[in-house]
């Protein structure tokens, strides 16, 4: 496997352990996932360009700092569960532009299908896209999303892919496909289950963070 940063930190283990307990209430489920959101997206932005600045400080001591252009920044959250990461990176990059990707897989092939994609044409603007989603499971939903994202002329290596949970077979297909793709993940699972969730995972992500 390649290209994959896994987290280590006590407070992200911590929540991952509330997303995986299935007793866990839905407002619960949302907080966790949305502050494990602010781990991943620490580590998912620390390439993000930096430009150069001055600021005077008052002391009146003028020094060279370095500010982000967040405006410069693509959200792209996978229906539904990436939208559980969205408030999360916008803490961070608050001027980020945010585009929906709609994919749905069939349940017995498991191939995915896009019903939405309000990505911009305007690749060139963007310094780097985090592509949202929590489950990276077979894979098939993230090569479906960055075959969109690249069919709209955005580059992989511009391109992160930002997840809470993620096994080997969805890794080794990004990596496969799309080799310059980078992924930040929370934690790797064990395997899939025969209907491709993760295992042991946390169940449907999107359910537990809408429905249930
Ligand atoms: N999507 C989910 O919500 N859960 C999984 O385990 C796999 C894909």
């Amino acid at each position: 496997m390649r290209n994959v940063t896994v987290l280590k930190h006590p407070v992200v283990s911590d929540r991952l352990t509330t997303l995986r307990h299935k007793d866990t209430q839905i407002e619960l489920f949302r907080r966790a996932l949305r502050e494990l959101g602010f781990f991943l997206a620490m580590e998912a932005t620390s390439r993000l360009p930096a430009i150069k600045s001055k600021v005077i400080t008052p002391l009146g001591i003028e020094v060279e700092t370095e500010e982000l252009d967040s405006a410069r920044v693509l959200l792209a959250p996978i229906l539904r569960a990436g939208l559980g990461f969205v408030e999360s990176f916008l803490e961070l990059v608050p001027r980020a532009k945010i585009a929906h990707i709609g994919i749905s897989r069939d349940h017995d092939t498991l191939q995915a299908m896009s019903y939405l994609n309000s990505l911009p044409s305007n690749h060139d603007y963007f310094d780097m896209v985090f592509m949202l989603d929590p489950m990276l499971a077979t894979g098939n939903s993230a090569v479906k999303a960055l075959e969109m994202l690249t069919g709209k002329g955005f580059s992989p290596d511009k391109i992160i892919l930002v997840c809470a949970f993620a096994v080997k077979e969805g890794i080794l297909q990004i990596n496969e496909k799309f080799p310059l793709v980078r992924i930040v993940a929370a934690t790797l699972d064990w395997n899939l289950n025969d209907v491709g969730y993760i295992v042991p995972g946390l169940g449907d992500a999107g359910d537990r963070l809408f429905l249930i």
